[in-house]
């Protein structure tokens, strides 16, 4: 066998443990620029056994039928303002429902209210994220949209109905039509946990069509982000790390290397009384897929898929993100917008926009990896699927805690890794996508 043969069969085998070690050993050689560990002479750098280059068996597209407008209402109900509270991710979510509903109950939508949540301390509304006049060109023929209402409605504020708390299937049709009937002006706030899959093709039609292809940001928006976009280098992965304090303590899951730090900001969060597993009850829950993956946890499976480790990577995530040297040791090629964007910029804007600048560059990367699979990267997941884009994949915290549970580490965590995201990636399983919206094609 040639060596470079030899090389390509036993590269992961040597280089694992070392890329591995690699937090380790650079806290022993702490100097003051990180030690080469990992460069290896040019000439015996390959290819790498890579997770795109997988051939696929399936691969998701938006459904055909949504795609042309449905039937009309046969009679106008009323009118209802959509009111959606939370960051950015939620918002949207909660949109969509509603758009949902609007149709299924032959309603005329208003533009929604983006209430904030005091967490994000600001004031953008639907129109300071996205892009009015689209939606409602996008939307006609599913759901009717105006920015007015007629005056002898107008004055008066809408009647609240709020589903939010709503638990399990409830009709909408049963338990919100008889308001709207009587106040002819409500605003809804959707219930968090409905079931959309048993509503009448029209109501599905207009939830696919407006959440899917309707919402876009608007130009000042868009522009900042556009200008983001074109800073990073190229091509580029995105990587939505989540391993923030309210995150891991609302987790409940125990971590035994963190730094003081991190676990005191994680103790500020725990204040309001949620405790850290433990026991039987932490390892249960650890193997359910619910503990989010640390950053050098985030890196060992990134590595074990192939990325290379000087990878553009843009890291879509807020500011406060533990323990990111974990991360950062070994892939160092990172950007992210407060490292691109001029300062001043970058102190003025809302967190929605902020979050609005990591949706956009998310949306069109190379490629596109979620350490968890929230309110963003359901979204992420979906447009990018729209656009075609299928280098997306959501990483398994099943699995990982699943092998290392049973005692597996360093190269054969590695190959296990690989197996299990190499499925679910050819299985388009890696991102999975809403219900009705999207279909299956087998490849
Ligand atoms: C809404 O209109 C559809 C026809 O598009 C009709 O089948 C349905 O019964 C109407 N629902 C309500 C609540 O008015
Ligand atoms: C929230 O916004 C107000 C007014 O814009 C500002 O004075 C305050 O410092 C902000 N608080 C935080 C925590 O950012
Ligand atoms: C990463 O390293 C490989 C091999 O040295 C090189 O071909 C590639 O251009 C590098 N990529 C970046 C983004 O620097
Ligand atoms: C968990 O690990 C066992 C072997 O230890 C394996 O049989 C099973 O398929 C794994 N489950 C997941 C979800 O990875």
């Amino acid at each position: 066998m040639s060596a470079a043969g030899w090389w390509a069969q036993h590269r992961l085998r040597v280089l694992l443990p070392v890329l591995f070690m690699a937090p380790a050993l650079f806290f022993l050689f702490s100097a003051p620029s990180p030690p080469p560990l990992f460069t290896l002479p040019a000439s015996r750098e390959l290819p790498p056994r890579l997770i795109w280059a997988q051939r696929r068996l399936v691969e998701w597209r938006p459904c055909r039928w949504w795609r042309k407008a449905m039937p009309a209402p046969s009679r106008r109900n009323g009118y209802i303002r959509i009111d959606c509270f939370g960051g950015l991710n939620q918002l949207r979510r909660d949109l969509c429902d509603g758009i949902g509903v609007a149709r299924l109950l032959n309603a005329t939508m208003v533009l929604p209210k983006f209430e904030v949540a005091a967490y994000w301390n600001e004031s953008s509304g639907f129109a300071d994220v996205f892009d009015v006049d689209y939606f409602i060109e996008q939307t006609r023929g599913y759901v009717e949209v105006v920015k007015d209402m007629p005056a002898e409605i107008a004055y008066k504020e809408p009647f609240k109905v709020d589903c939010s708390k709503r638990k399990g299937h409830f009709d909408y049709v049963e338990s919100v039509l008889p308001a709207l009937l009587e106040h002819q002006y409500i605003s809804l706030t959707p219930s968090m946990n409905q079931r959309r899959d048993r509503n009448p093709p029209y109501a599905k039609a207009s939830y696919c069509q407006g959440c899917y292809n309707a919402l876009r940001l608007n130009r000042n928006v868009e522009s900042k982000a556009i200008e983001l976009f074109q800073a990073i280098p190229k091509p580029f992965l995105s990587l939505h790390l989540r391993f923030e304090p309210d995150m891991v303590a609302y987790s409940r899951c125990a971590y035994s290397s963190l730094s003081s730090k991190s676990l005191e900001s994680i103790e500020a969060v725990h204040g309001d009384g949620r405790k850290v597993l433990t026991g039987d009850a932490a390892r249960l829950w650890r193997n359910r897929g619910k503990c989010p993956l640390t950053p050098s946890e985030t890196a060992f499976i990134l590595q074990a898929l192939g990325i290379p480790t000087n990878t553009s990577i843009y890291l879509a995530a807020g500011d406060g993100l533990m323990e990111l040297e974990g991360f950062t040791s070994i892939y160092q090629n990172i950007h992210t917008k407060s490292s691109l964007l001029a300062h001043e910029d970058f102190e003025r804007m809302h967190g929605n926009t902020k979050a609005a600048l990591d949706y956009y560059v998310s949306v069109n990367s190379d490629a596109y990896i979620a350490t968890f699979f929230g309110n963003m990267d359901k979204m992420v997941t979906a447009m990018r699927t729209m656009q075609g884009l299928q280098k997306t994949l959501v990483l398994s915290r099943r699995a990982f805690a699943n092998y290392t549970a049973a005692g597996l580490a360093g190269e054969q965590l590695a190959e296990a890794m690989w197996d299990a995201h190499r499925e679910e990636y050819i299985r388009g399983r890696g991102s999975a996508l809403p219900e009705h919206c999207f279909c299956e094609f087998k490849l």
